[in-house]
């Protein structure tokens, strides 16, 4: 099958050429983003292989099936940037990598509580300067403190088993009941509760209608003084002003983020010699209680491997007339 991949880099290359010996399709990497302008190269191909930031809203839907793709099959696990409504009006079916790695997410997020507790971030570059001096890099334990867990799915569950490895409390708030997590010592409760309780809250939930903002003003206001707030899940959870504002008030006394709402015009590129246009990201960079990182919590080999693999198998199957096991729909 012709498979047409968008927004693609060195690494994607690399994988997908290695996962796709086993799979024979034809692949054709672009660099370019999917959206408006581009859906027309999509043509002639069967396939098209998206990423996160992708565009893939009724505009972009309706070019790709009138350039005649009947799949789109993205490399990812959220599927917030897709139309599934239109998808299903267009015939055209959506697959994705439901858990490529959630080891990758979860050890991501630890990496970012660490760093931002220990300040590891600033004492890096202290050293290489030469200043040895430990004033304002004090942290604390984190055996015994609280940490909030917003969702406790495959990602979420890893978290959890890690956090219990260093002594922490885990709460936890999700839709669905998960005994496993149940079972390892999670104490599920309210939002409320996980807000006013934790000393580290992390967001783990997929980003929908009902989830968008969920860290707003009055979220921020129920949390403990001096919270530390992750996310490494979407963007749009947080609303970056409330949060710059919690900042600023010192409610909010760490911030580690992988994932930023207008993160499209930003990451995955590098900007490095140009200047940034988004004061709000920027003013977010201008805090040294702020740890950002370009939405690489993923990317690792074994994800990389497995994104590749799942993503190549679910064209396969959809070649086939199988059954797709991990199609979304509306
Ligand atoms: P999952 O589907 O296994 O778990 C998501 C959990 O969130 C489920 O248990 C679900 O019931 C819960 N949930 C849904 N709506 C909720 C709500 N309103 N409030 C609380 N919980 C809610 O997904 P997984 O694999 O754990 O991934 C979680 C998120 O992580 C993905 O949606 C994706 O956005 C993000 N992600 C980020 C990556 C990165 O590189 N930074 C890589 C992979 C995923």
């Amino acid at each position: 099958m012709n498979i047409t991949f968008f927004n693609s880099k060195v690494y994607d290359k690399q994988f997908f050429t290695e996962a796709n010996q086993a799979h024979g399709h034809r692949l054709e990497f672009l660099e370019v983003s999917l959206n408006e302008n581009t859906c027309v190269l999509a043509r002639g191909a069967t396939a098209v292989c998206a990423f996160v930031n992708d565009t893939l809203n009724a505009p972009v839907l309706r070019g790709l099936a009138e350039a005649g793709v009947q799949l789109v099959a993205l490399r990812c696990a959220g599927y917030n940037n897709v139309d599934l409504a239109v998808a299903a009006q267009q015939e055209l079916r959506v697959v994705r990598v439901p858990a490529y790695s959630p080891y990758a997410v979860a050890e991501h997020t630890l990496a970012l509580i660490l760093a931002l507790n220990r300040k590891t971030h600033r004492a890096y570059n202290r050293v290489r300067e030469g200043n040895f001096a430990l004033t304002g890099l004090m942290g604390f334990d984190l055996n015994g403190k609280t940490v909030g867990l917003i969702g406790l799915g495959h990602i979420g569950l890893i978290t959890a088993r890690i956090l219990k490895g260093f002594g922490c409390r885990v709460l936890g708030f999700d839709v669905q009941a998960n005994p496993e997590a149940e079972a390892l010592g999670v104490e599920f409760t309210s939002l409320e509760n996980l807000y006013s309780g934790s000393d580290i809250i992390s967001l783990h939930c997929p980003l929908t209608p009902q989830t968008h903002h969920l860290i707003n003003d009055a979220s921020i206001a129920q949390m403990k003084d001096g919270v530390m707030l992750i996310n490494t899940s979407r963007g749009g959870l947080i609303d970056t002003q409330a949060v710059i504002t919690g900042l600023k008030t010192e409610k909010i006394k760490y911030l580690g983020i992988d994932v930023y709402e207008e993160e499209g015009n930003l990451f995955f590129e590098d900007l490095s010699g140009k200047v940034i246009q988004d004061d709000v990201f920027m003013r977010l960079l201008s805090f040294n209680n702020v740890l950002i990182t370009g939405h690489q919590a993923f990317f690792t080999a074994e994800a990389l491997h497995s994104i590749a693999q799942v993503t190549l198998q679910n064209i396969t199957d959809f070649e086939q007339g199988q059954p797709l096991i991990n199609e979304v729909k509306s």
